[in-house]
């Protein structure tokens, strides 16, 4: 079959599989993994499993990221990234939206910008669902037992495209570490964190949706990412020269074909 001819089911899979299993072949050939590394390995995926924790074993290994930008590269518009496993239904707001209520914990910061379509159009209405973490690090899922929303919410562009949202400036945090992957993660001898970040899913009529996160300047983190996801396109200064931190983030949407 040619290499550039898309398959659909069976024929799909068996290439996968095959070239998986042509991968791990090599490996087991070439550093002679042995019977107790072998067993002792799917043990460890099957304890992934159990934990719930297939998909951060892909982020930290990096091969969710390598998936998003093989499936986005050469496309226009804002760099994609990862969606992450704090993402959940949030409450509408009014624009500009306020994610952090008075005495939240944190630094204010007001985060703007305009939703245009690659052609430059701005994109009045579009669906802007942004989420973080607090300033503890923690998103609103971990905290408690998880049913209080916070630091997160969906709003509309105006007639402008224009989108505010006021929040505080989220710290640089480590994803879960209790687990399976932490275990791993500690045997590499490597950091579980992520530099800074807000979440936007960005969606609106004719236009891909596309899910992103801005970083911010000056992040000790930047460039050791643990998910490897940070990336200079998607990184904005905060400007602290006014009474509240701001930070502009415009946002590029590509249009559907047809
Ligand atoms: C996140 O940014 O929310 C995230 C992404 C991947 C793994 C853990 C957290
Ligand atoms: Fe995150």
């Amino acid at each position: 079959m040619k290499e550039d001819v898309p398959m659909s089911g069976g024929a799909r899979v068996a290439e996968l599989v095959e070239a998986l299993t042509e991968a791990l072949a090599d490996v087991v050939r070439r550093r002679h993994v042995t019977e107790q590394e072998w067993y002792d390995a799917l043990a460890y995926l099957g304890e992934v499993g159990r934990a719930d924790e297939l998909i951060l074993l892909s982020d930290v290994l990096g091969l969710s990221v390598l998936v998003d930008r093989q499936a986005h590269a050469g496309q226009g518009g804002t760099a994609t990234s990862v969606l992450g496993p704090f993402w959940r239904p949030a409450p509408e707001l009014p624009n500009p939206a306020n994610l952090a209520p008075d005495g939240t914990p944190g630094e204010p910061l007001v985060v703007r910008g305009v939703v245009r379509g690659v052609d430059g159009a701005p994109l009045p209405g579009a669906r802007v669902d942004v989420w973080q973490c607090d300033a503890d690090g923690f998103y609103d899922v971990q905290v408690g037992d998880g049913s209080e929303v916070g630091l997160r919410g969906v709003l509309s562009t105006d007639a402008s495209g224009r989108y505010e949202v006021r929040t505080i400036v989220p710290p640089p945090y480590e994803v879960p570490k209790d687990g399976p992957v932490g275990r791993l993660l500690a045997a590499l001898g490597r950091h579980a964190f992520r530099p800074a970040h807000v979440h936007f899913r960005v969606q609106a009529p004719d236009h891909g949706d596309l899910t992103t996160m801005v970083f911010f300047a000056g992040d000790p983190w930047l460039g050791e990412d643990t998910i490897g996801a940070d990336r200079p396109e998607l990184t904005v200064e905060i400007d602290r020269s006014g009474p509240v931190a701001t930070a502009m983030f415009d946002i590029l949407l590509v249009g559907n074909p047809g």
